[in-house]
Parts: C-alpha cells; sequence; structure tokens
C-alpha cells in the first residue's frame, strides 16, 4: 500500500500520527484540509509531503467552481499558496506544486477548465508513480555502498511512510537486506516526535530487517567504539553546495561520525536539491510548537516542570565537509559537491 494515493475522487494517507499503535486510513476532498495535514504531520517526509500537495492541488482544481481557465488558474494559485505554507523547510512541497501550476499554465490558453483540472490530477499521479521509481533507482545505487555485514545507524524516518513507496535512506537500507546483505541498524529514535521509534522500527520490522533502537545522543558511543560502520539519512532540502538539511539531531550524527572517520551518506532525490540556495544557511528552518517537547511523558508523568519553555527546531544543516557522498537517482555525488551535485541533478 502506497502512503498517499488517490482513491475514489479523494486523497488517501495513512494517518502517521498513530502508528504503530494503529493503522489508520484518512480521506482528503479539500486543499485546506490537506495543508492542515501536512502541517499536523498526519503526512511528513519531504518526499510524501510533495506528493500529499500535488494531489491537494488536484482537489483544489475540483473544488474550484470557476468554469473559465483563467478562473479555475487563479482559484489553483490561491491553494498553491496555501499549500506551500504548510510547512517550510522540505522543498519537495514547492517543487511539486510549482511543477503542476507550470504544467497547467503551459497549455492554458488551449484547454478548457475541465481538461485543466484533468491535467493537474494525472501530473500529481505521475509524480507520485514516479515518486516510487526514483527510490528504488537511489536504493539500488545507495545498496551498493553496504557491505554484508554492516550495522548502519539510521536517522528519522525515511521508508515507505516518508515517500509515496518505498523510501529514500530506509529503501536503501531495504534493498540491501533484499539483495541478502546481513544489515543490522541502530535505529534513532529522533526526538521529539519518534519518527524512529515509532514507524522506522514499525517498518523494519515488516521488513524482517534486524534492529535496535537507540536514543538520539547514544549515537556517538557506537560510532566511538566502532561498532558502526555506515550511516545513512536522508534530506529535506539540500543546498548547491552539498550543505544537507534533514530532521534536528543529523548535524550531531555527522559530527560524531566524521570524528570516528564513520562514512556518512544522505540519500536525496534530485527534487529535494535546492540548487537556488548556494549555501545550507539560507535554507528555511521550521521552528514547531513547544508542547511536542513539553507534552513528553515518562513513567506516565509529564518530564517537564509546568511551567517549564522549550525551543523545538525540527531540522538542522549539516556542513558539507562531514558528508561523504550524496546518493541520488542519477547515482552518487562526492565532493566536491559544488562542482559534483549539479551534475547528477542535470544528468
Ligand atoms: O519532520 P519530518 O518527519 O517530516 O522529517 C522527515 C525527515 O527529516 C526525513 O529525513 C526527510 O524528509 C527525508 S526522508 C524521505
Amino acid at each position: 500500500m502506497r502512503t498517499v494515493f488517490w482513491e475514489n475522487n479523494e486523497l488517501k494517507m495513512i494517518d502517521q500520527r498513530v502508528l504503530p499503535v494503529r493503522f489508520e486510513i484518512l480521506a482528503y476532498r479539500g486543499h485546506k484540509e490537506v495543508a492542515a495535514a501536512i502541517t499536523d504531520m498526519v503526512v511528513r517526509g519531504a518526499p510524501a509531503i510533495g506528493a500529499a500537495a500535488a494531489f491537494g492541488l488536484a482537489l483544489a482544481g475540483y473544488e474550484s467552481a470557476s468554469s473559465l481557465t483563467s478562473g479555475l488558474l487563479a482559484d489553483l494559485q490561491t491553494a498553491s499558496a496555501t499549500l506551500k505554507a504548510a510547512r517550510p523547510t522540505a522543498v519537495n512541497l514547492a517543487w511539486a506544486v510549482d511543477r503542476l501550476m507550470a504544467a497547467a499554465s503551459t497549455v492554458s490558453a488551449e484547454r478548457s477548465a475541465d481538461e485543466i483540472r484533468q491535467l493537474v490530477l494525472d501530473e500529481a499521479q505521475k509524480l507520485a508513480d514516479e515518486d516510487v521509481e526514483i527510490n528504488k533507482r537511489m536504493a539500488e545505487h545507495g545498496a551498493a555502498l553496504i557491505n554484508d555485514g554492516d550495522t548502519i545507524i539510521h536517522h528519522c524516518n525515511t521508508g515507505a511512510l516518508a515517500t509515496v513507496d518505498w523510501g529514500t535512506a530506509l529503501g536503501v537500507i531495504r534493498t540491501a537486506h533484499e539483495q541478502g546483505k546481513k544489515i543490522h541498524v541502530f535505529v534513532d529514535e529522533t526526538r521529539p516526535r519518534l519518527q524512529g521509534a515509532r514507524l522506522t522500527a514499525w517498518e523494519l520490522e515488516q521488513y524482517g530487517i534486524p534492529y535496535e533502537i537507540i536514543s538520539d545522543n547514544t549515537a556517538g558511543y557506537f560510532l566511538k567504539a566502532g561498532k558502526v560502520q555506515k550511516c545513512f539519512v536522508g534530506s529535506d532540502r539540500t543546498a548547491a553546495n552539498g550543505d544537507v538539511a534533514n530532521k534536528i539531531g543529523t548535524y550531531m550524527l555527522a559530527l560524531a561520525a566524521f570524528d570516528n572517520g564513520v562514512p556518512f551518506y544522505p540519500v536525496v532525490p534530485t527534487s529535494t536539491i535546492d540548487l537556488s540556495l548556494a549555501h545550507g544557511d539560507l535554507i528555511p528552518i521550521e521552528e514547531r510548537n513547544p508542547q511536542e517537547v513539553l507534552g513528553l511523558e515518562f513513567e506516565g508523568q509529564r518530564v517537564a516542570p509546568i511551567n517549564a519553555k522549550a525551543r523545538n527546531i525540527a531540522f538542522d544543516v549539516t556542513p558539507n565537509k562531514l558528508v561523504t557522498g550524496i546518493v541520488t537517482e542519477n547515482g552518487v555525488a562526492y565532493p566536491p559537491f559544488e562542482v559534483n551535485l549539479i551534475k547528477v541533478v542535470k544528468q
């Protein structure tokens, strides 16, 4: 089953907030509800967000009452802004919406409003199908870097749930496993929303890949002890120079990997590479509700004092000097990334 799919004129998505306790599919008929679902993290992970926004735009087409192409395009433009504002860091969101808008605008002079509605839906479906195919290609390139017997640290959730299907970094691990390589995964639990402990562990369980959950601050211990051969992570936006924005904690993992000479590979579809940004300091970083940090419980009790304040930075940027190679669907880019990343993107 796909994480994000179109069925009976509705967008359907696995509700990632309730996994692994419950498996539920939610259905959407309006683009504003889709935008809210992205913000609330019903759906999360850069490529999954992109696909959800694409289908959200298709819904906006059917919500528009306009029989004129110009009116429909204006309504789609308004919906685009709403969808793009749902989360700031993952560039796939804007990339997907812009791709659909460009497809609609290009043919607007010669197509009726209904034809444009259908075109936007077709393009959203194409984008979703391509995501699965791209992930599988990327996984082949990444799996070639994994040796039989490797222990791998993985951060956040980058699996089928973070994409339309298969996954990015976890897709690499899954493909290596299917190739018969014996691997062990240390799953960073990924505070504060615990995408690792809840979602990655749930996925690995189903694929039959051996794993152990570790608290995020344990990674350095195992890296220093020589127990880890590689780190694989995803990315929400990678700048032209190879600086990689990903889930908060990725930077600290990369530092510890670098200090211990352990290769660190972000797995990044080219739709996540933002060549318009020269370096990672220009990437907008989402700060979420402090309640996600303060609401954590231990032994049935709230952890923080009742008046405590918190900061909830959702992503950080790993500088390119800590990155061994960037795995894409077109192959692996190695330093100097300023030169080599553009080559894999433009292939
Ligand atoms: O806040 P999230 O859960 O959307 O963050 C997800 C990540 O950071 C992933 O590593 C990233 O989207 C790339 S994986 C496909």
